[in-house]
């Protein structure tokens, strides 16, 4: 059976902006499962940022609940770690010493953060370039250093706000794969936040479409494509063209970055 490991359940939340209050969210509710990954797909301001952070500790909703394994999310822990979209790698460190990084403070003796680590940076690539220091990295590849810094921590989700944005179009293609590989071999939770239907439909189990002012989930979409998916297939077209066709629906005029 299915284990649901986030439940989001009725939540509002409000902003103040001035005198001005933003209702942002209004009874959002979705579950991801176990080993998902889950996609909240919405225009700007949305509230697809303010949600996940909720889910990831870092914000708390007015009303309503956010359940991640069984327990109410209070503030952000390491069983659920957030990639943002900003790479915040300390340019000061190595390649190892930011991915060691993420372990800071566990209780762990140095030859287990060492098996981590490493075993994180193979994972991803990039254990050949252990003593190079941010700044002589390629941005595909500085995203990979967080990608590794995130699994030494062996989390349960990895939260994601649209982390390969600032990439060009190869290397995002090649970080998704990347994602997947490890993904399938580790089975880790991943919800993620993105603008672009085409990454979407390649990563995703299911596909939370979202409504704005007040930000809503209003569509649910299983994406029941067998991984790893072809991007030129007419099923791959059907999908994102029934996820145009849902914006088109809720009145949200979508701009898509590269699908006509
Ligand atoms: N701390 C805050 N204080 C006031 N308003 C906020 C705050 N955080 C978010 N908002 C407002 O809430 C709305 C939703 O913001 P959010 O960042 O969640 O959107 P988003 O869907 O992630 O957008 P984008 O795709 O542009 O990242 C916006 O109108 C934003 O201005
Ligand atoms: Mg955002």
């Amino acid at each position: 059976m299915q284990q649901q490991i986030i439940e989001v359940t009725n939540v509002n939340k409000s902003f103040q902006n001035g005198k001005q209050i933003i209702n942002v969210l209004d009874r959002v509710s979705f579950h991801v499962e176990k080993g998902e990954i889950v996609t909240l797909l919405g225009k700007s301001g949305c509230g697809k940022s303010t949600l996940l952070n909720m889910v990831g500790g870092f914000e708390k909703p007015d009303e309503g609940s956010v359940i991640l394994d069984g327990k109410s999310i209070k503030q952000p822990t390491k069983k659920c770690v957030m990639l943002f979209q900003q790479i915040n790698l300390l340019p000061w460190r190595s390649v190892l010493k930011n991915v060691e990084l993420g372990l800071a403070g566990e209780k762990i003796s140095r030859e287990e953060k060492n098996e981590r680590v490493m075993e994180a940076l193979k994972l991803v690539g990039l254990e050949g370039h252990l003593h190079q220091f941010p700044h002589q990295l390629s941005g595909g590849m500085q995203q990979r250093v967080a990608i590794a810094r995130a699994l030494a921590i062996a989390p349960d989700v990895i939260l994601m706000d649209e982390p390969f944005a600032a990439l060009d179009t190869f290397n995002r293609y090649h970080l998704q794969d990347e994602l997947l590989r490890i993904q399938e071999k580790k089975r880790t939770t991943i919800l993620l936040v993105t603008h672009d239907i085409d990454e979407a439909v390649y990563l995703s189990d299911r596909i939370l479409i979202m409504e704005s002012h007040p930000g809503r989930i209003f569509k649910d979409i299983p994406i029941k494509l067998v991984k790893p998916r072809d991007r030129a297939h007419g099923d791959f077209h059907y999908y994102r063209k029934k996820i145009l066709e849902e914006f088109e629906l809720s009145g949200d005029q979508f701009v898509p970055e590269y699908n006509i």
